[in-house]
């Protein structure tokens, strides 16, 4: 029987907190069949077989063994995933990974080009691509009802209240550190906004007494595809004129779980959109708009709320921003995603990635959100953050 016809079988490596979560999204996925864990021993994932009828936990070998296993999903430390989807790429199964793809791009690319010599598939969970508010926010981008973006930031007050001071994320030979470890969702959810950027400064601080690097942050360049004229002083280096926009990342884990909160903002000429958490389900928009802004507004957050703060009539209508004429109608406050729950859209989006990609395996031509090269840029771009804020440590 050929894969296509039954249940595609998927097996699971490392299986503690987010393992746990995916897995059970995984399991409603149609055609989807949960074959196996393997994992270093815990309660909980023993308790994860139970609650799925699997068998108890494995070792890796003994997983890829499995009869019917098709496609294993790596979600143990960052420093593991290589080594993991390779073993399971060699025995010819298809790999998901959870992010980051590895610890650098030569380690993805080592992946990418084995899932490639094989005909196999290759993904990063970089879900934050499968959210509404990512396409709802993209056209904004393309169909400009705020006109040109400015500049945007993310900035991250996350918490750390279940990350001991011995937890592998704060070692940054297990993790990579905080820009590899987490900031690659969000470099991948500008990436796929802005197209490729390049890191302009990164800095990172120690928690007091320590060598734990809990705050970490950097600006990134979208859409200065300029390269810098020979004429430019030495300073200007490989930048480019300085052109395109400028991204301020902020990600700190320092915060009791309760306290724990995102705010993303991307700036427009004649307005701003922000996004609370780091799932977005909420967005907000203040903006002043003409007839045509206003409509395409409600096209791109259907069912938000639309409050009018201000009109203007007559000559009122006309000011400037940037040193260009407008003509503005109204001032609106829009509110989107107000009923959403954060963790019902984090079950959504691990659901569509895993929808989406088992979509190519059975059709090869089928166009996927995400590939294993959105990963691999992600990485590299984290890696020269890192790099770079490290330089002359
Ligand atoms: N996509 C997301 O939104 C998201 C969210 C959280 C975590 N993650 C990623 O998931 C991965 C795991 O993070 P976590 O928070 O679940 O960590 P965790 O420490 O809770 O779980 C890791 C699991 O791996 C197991 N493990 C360790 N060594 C192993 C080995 N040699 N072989 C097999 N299993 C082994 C551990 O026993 C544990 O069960 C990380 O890469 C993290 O970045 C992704």
């Amino acid at each position: 029987m050929s894969t296509e016809q039954r249940p595609i079988g998927i097996g699971v490596i490392g299986c503690g907190g987010f393992g746990l979560f995916a897995l059970q999204q995984f399991a409603q996925v149609p055609g989807v069949r949960l074959v196996g864990i393997a994992g270093t021993h815990r309660e909980a994932a023993r308790a994860a077989a139970r609650r799925f009828g699997l068998p108890d936990l494995m070792e890796v070998e003994a997983l890829l063994r499995m009869p019917g296993l098709d496609l294993v999903y790596v979600a143990t430390p960052p420093f593991l995933h290589r080594a993991q989807a390779m073993q399971a790429l060699a025995a010819g199964k298809h790999v998901i990974v959870e992010k980051p793809t590895a610890m650098n791009p030569a380690q993805a690319d080592e992946m990418i080009a084995a899932a490639r010599d094989r005909g196999l598939l290759l993904a990063t969970n970089l879900m934050q691509r499968y959210n509404p508010l990512f396409d709802a926010v993209k056209g904004l981008l393309e169909r400009k009802p705020l006109g040109e973006l400015l500049h945007a930031y993310f900035e991250n007050y996350a918490s750390d209240e279940f990350l001991p001071a011995e937890h592998w994320f704060w070692d940054r030979s297990k993790s990579g550190g905080i820009f590899v470890e987490h900031g690659v969702h969000f470099f991948d959810l500008f990436a796929g906004w802005l197209g490729p950027g390049k890191v302009e400064s990164a800095q990172i601080s120690l928690r007091p007494g320590t060598t734990i690097e809990d705050q970490v942050q950097c600006t990134v360049r979208y859409g200065d595809s300029t390269p810098s004229p020979q004429s430019l002083s030495p300073a200007a280096g490989e930048r480019g004129r300085g052109e395109g926009v400028l991204v301020n990342f902020y990600h700190g884990f320092t915060q009791p779980a309760r306290m724990d909160r995102q705010e993303l903002r991307l700036l427009f000429e004649r307005g701003d959109v922000r996004l609370d958490e780091w799932i977005p389900v909420r967005a907000t928009i203040h903006a002043v708009v003409d007839e045509t802004d206003t409509r395409t507004l409600c096209e791109l957050f259907p069912g938000a709320r639309l409050d009018v703060t201000t009109w203007y009539l007559g000559k009122d209508r006309a000011c400037s921003g940037r040193h260009k004429s407008l003509d503005i109608y109204q001032m609106v406050e829009m509110k989107y995603g107000l009923e959403d729950l954060k963790m019902h859209r984090y079950g959504d989006l691990v659901r569509a990635m895993l929808s989406d990609q088992l979509a190519w395996v059975a059709d090869r031509s089928h166009a996927r959100k995400i590939t294993e090269q959105n990963g691999r840029d992600a990485l590299a771009l984290a890696v020269e953050a890192d790099k770079l804020a490290h330089k002359g440590r």
